[in-house]
């Protein structure tokens, strides 16, 4: 299997979609990073904040193959945990010693783990998602939701999970873009 690492950012860890991501990981016997539980400050445009822990963080994301990041859909987008995420790898391609490591993101395989209570991700969630993996040259490679409306079902959760699992075993090296 390609190596993968999970980033997970939820208001609470073991909420629906800590425990889907948690139960994947599991199968997979990856590690799931818990965004919440690190010092990661919003994007600045003067770059005081590097002494954070974003750039400790994108070296070990860089060190793997295949990223999956976890969030549920809130008000049709990301958590602010991860939006911060997300917002920071401008850093990468901002702060001249650190565009190296950018590039690196390149060709890698993106995953989405996400619940919500619809039957599907907001399309606004999937697209924003998408297309920023597509500008950084990664390559969006599956999703796996969970519609919690009542609850985290186990029955759905097993099953999902199995499912996701099996796709990101499965999974090939993504070919580098032009
Ligand atoms: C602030 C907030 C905003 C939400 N917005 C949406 C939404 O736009 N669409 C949706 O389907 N569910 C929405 N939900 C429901 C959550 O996506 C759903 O309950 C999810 O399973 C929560 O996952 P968690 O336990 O990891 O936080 C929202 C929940 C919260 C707390």
């Amino acid at each position: 299997m390609l190596s993968t690492l999970a980033l997970l950012a939820s208001s609470r860890r073991h909420g629906h979609t800590g425990q889907l991501i948690d139960r994947i990981a599991r199968e997979l016997a990856v590690e799931v990073i818990d965004l919440a539980a690190l010092r990661l400050s919003a994007y600045d445009y003067e770059h005081r904040n590097r002494a954070d822990d974003f750039e400790p963080l994108m070296m070990r994301v860089l060190a793997h193959q295949q990223l999956i990041l976890a969030t549920p859909v809130y008000w049709y987008a990301v958590t602010p945990a991860m939006k911060v995420f997300l917002d920071r790898i401008c850093d990468l391609l901002e702060i001249p010693e650190l565009l190296p490591a950018g590039r690196r993101l390149r060709g890698k395989n993106a995953y989405i783990v996400c619940t919500s209570v619809c039957a599907a991700p907001a399309p606004q969630f999937m697209g924003s998602l998408c297309e920023t993996f597509s500008y950084l040259g990664m390559h969006f490679n599956g999703v796996a939701h969970v519609n919690c409306g009542d609850g985290l079902a186990p029955a759905l959760l097993e099953s999902t999970a199995g499912a996701f699992a099996t796709h990101v075993r499965q999974a090939a090296p993504a070919p580098l873009p032009d």
